[in-house]
């Protein structure tokens, strides 16, 4: 299975900061975000993985990772590879993935949006994916500000909806996704969203009605770095779980 890591968007919500860089190149604790993209994905066994950035920033990406020489895989022991793609706008997630459709190939394909750390282990869901789609959800006190699924009791999950102002659950739906490979066919025809934005959580609708999403739900601790409160929250934890010398 190949990744895709989504690095672009503009992080208004982060200015000044990512008004001289990319906020996945904001540092959490000792190293930048999009660190924790990759090796979350290269300790679930994903070891062909492209980056879709802006093209203000992909040279930016280009000298701190290369072709991802930082990063072992956990199959064979041998360096990672890493490619780029370019986001000219940011026109939203599934056309950010849609960049990547030549890459992914006839493969399934694992989707990260480069903002989200998570600490639970997803490779035994990487290694057991085989088809429709799967997303791992996390119970938060605040599910206005994702998008929110319900789930039926064999976790197949019912419905989705993008920052509802009513919540029906309180399950969000965390930056990680896989998909077999209809979800390019998915995209087409796909509708601009109000706010302008080619939305994953039409895609995944679409595997609603087709019944074929599954809803993950995760143990661990989870962050989506969006705010300066979220980028501060995460390096306090960074440091307090994963510093040497822990306080
Ligand atoms: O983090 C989880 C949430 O991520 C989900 O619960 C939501 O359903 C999903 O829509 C998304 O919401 P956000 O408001 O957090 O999305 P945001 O615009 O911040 O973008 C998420 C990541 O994707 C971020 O790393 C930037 C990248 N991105 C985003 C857009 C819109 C791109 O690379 N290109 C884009 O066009």
């Amino acid at each position: 299975m190949k990744g895709v890591i989504l690095a672009g968007g503009k992080a208004t919500r982060l200015y000044p900061l990512t008004l001289v860089t990319n906020k996945h190149l904001l540092p959490v604790y000792n190293k930048p975000v999009i660190y924790y993209a990759i090796d979350k994905l290269v300790s679930a066994g994903v070891d062909r993985i492209m980056i879709v950035t802006s093209p203000h920033h992909v040279n930016d990406f280009v000298n701190l990772l290369g072709s991802g020489h930082d990063f072992r895989s956990k199959n064979n022991g041998k360096q990672i590879q890493i490619v780029y793609g370019i986001q000219d706008k940011p026109s939203g997630i599934a056309d950010g993935l849609y960049i990547a459709k030549d890459y992914i190939g006839d493969e399934n394909c694992i989707l990260y949006l480069g903002d989200n750390i998570l600490e639970d282990d997803i490779s035994t869901q990487v290694k057991n994916f085989k088809d429709g789609s799967v997303i791992f959800l996390k119970k938060v006190k605040d599910p206005e500000r994702f998008g929110v699924a319900t789930l039926d009791k064999k976790g197949s999950v019912l419905n989705i909806e993008e920052k509802p102002k009513k919540p029906k659950s309180d399950l969000a739906v965390v930056g990680i996704y896989m998909y077999d490979n209809t979800v390019f066919k998915k995209m087409i025809g796909q509708p601009v969203s109000k706010r302008g934005e080619y939305e994953i959580t039409y895609i995944n609708n679409m595997y609603i009605k087709d019944r074929k999403l599954k809803g993950v739900p995760l143990k661990k601790d989870w962050f989506d770095i969006g705010t300066f409160e979220s980028l501060i929250e995460a390096s306090n934890y960074m440091k307090k779980k994963h510093g040497k010398n822990k306080s």
